[in-house]
């Protein structure tokens, strides 16, 4: 049964980016903590909380119905943001996929996507996420780190709207606008072991890809160089 004890942190800093919501779309809901707590909390006054899977689907009805809000949260079967009408949502959450899944997403139904404040929380992926928003007419409001132990997370808020493209390519990986964040380091030490491990890995392959070699090799020495400057 849920409580709002079982909010982890990550979880409870999505809920918070939605504010005074008349609904709220939830894809790839799974469980369904995210829109019970949007209601019980007052962030949402509706929520559609959808899957592509029937079975974490059939979970999510079950905590809706135990909290009796299921005249608050609709659920929906389908893929991505093809469960809604445009517009229907003024902010729609995608959290705990990947990167490049979320990019195909925002992608399949784009006109959706730009009518909704977007909070997204990429578990990968995080520069190809940002290149896609930039670069196709999102802007990037805002961005927070959070992180349980030892696992960082990125929260990105998002809406229709031009961005600036970033000077250079390291930025889509590590942005300026987050040195100043509090918990930055967390995420500065974190970029720098995914960097060494791709580059471990490419070292030792017996087809070594020499160009992504060396690209992974500049990243590394502009993260040693972001470090320097701060
Ligand atoms: C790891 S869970 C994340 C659950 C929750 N959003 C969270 O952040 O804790 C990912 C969920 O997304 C669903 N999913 C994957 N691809 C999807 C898609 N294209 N459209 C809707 N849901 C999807 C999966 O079935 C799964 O329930």
């Amino acid at each position: 049964m849920y409580n709002k004890n079982m909010l982890t942190p990550r979880l409870n800093c999505i809920v918070n980016y939605v504010n005074s919501s008349e609904t709220t779309a939830d894809i790839g809901t799974d469980h369904a903590y995210v829109p019970i707590e949007l209601i019980n909390s007052g962030r949402a006054k509706r929520v559609i909380a959808s899957d592509i899977k029937p079975g974490p689907l059939k979970i999510a009805k079950s905590h809706i119905e135990k909290r009796g809000l299921s005249d608050r949260i609709e659920t929906r079967l389908g893929s991505g943001l093809s469960v809604l009408a445009p517009g229907e949502a003024d902010y729609i959450i995608i959290a705990g996929m990947g990167g490049e899944l979320i990019c195909d997403i925002l992608k399949e139904n784009t006109e959706t996507a730009r009518l909704s404040r977007l909070v997204i929380q990429p578990m990968n992926g995080q520069y190809e996420l940002r290149r896609y928003l930039i670069e196709n007419g999102f802007t990037i409001e805002r961005e927070d780190i959070e992180n349980e132990a030892h696992r960082v997370y990125n929260f990105i808020i998002a809406k229709n709207g031009r961005s600036e493209e970033f000077d250079n390519d390291i930025d889509y990986h590590l942005p300026p606008y987050l040195y100043s964040h509090p918990k930055f380091p967390l995420l500065f030490d974190k970029k720098r072991r995914e960097f060494k491990k791709i580059i471990n890995g490419l070292e030792r392959a017996d087809i070594c890809d020499g160009k992504r070699l060396n690209y992974y090799r500049e990243c590394l020495v502009k993260t040693e160089e972001i470090r320097n400057a701060l």
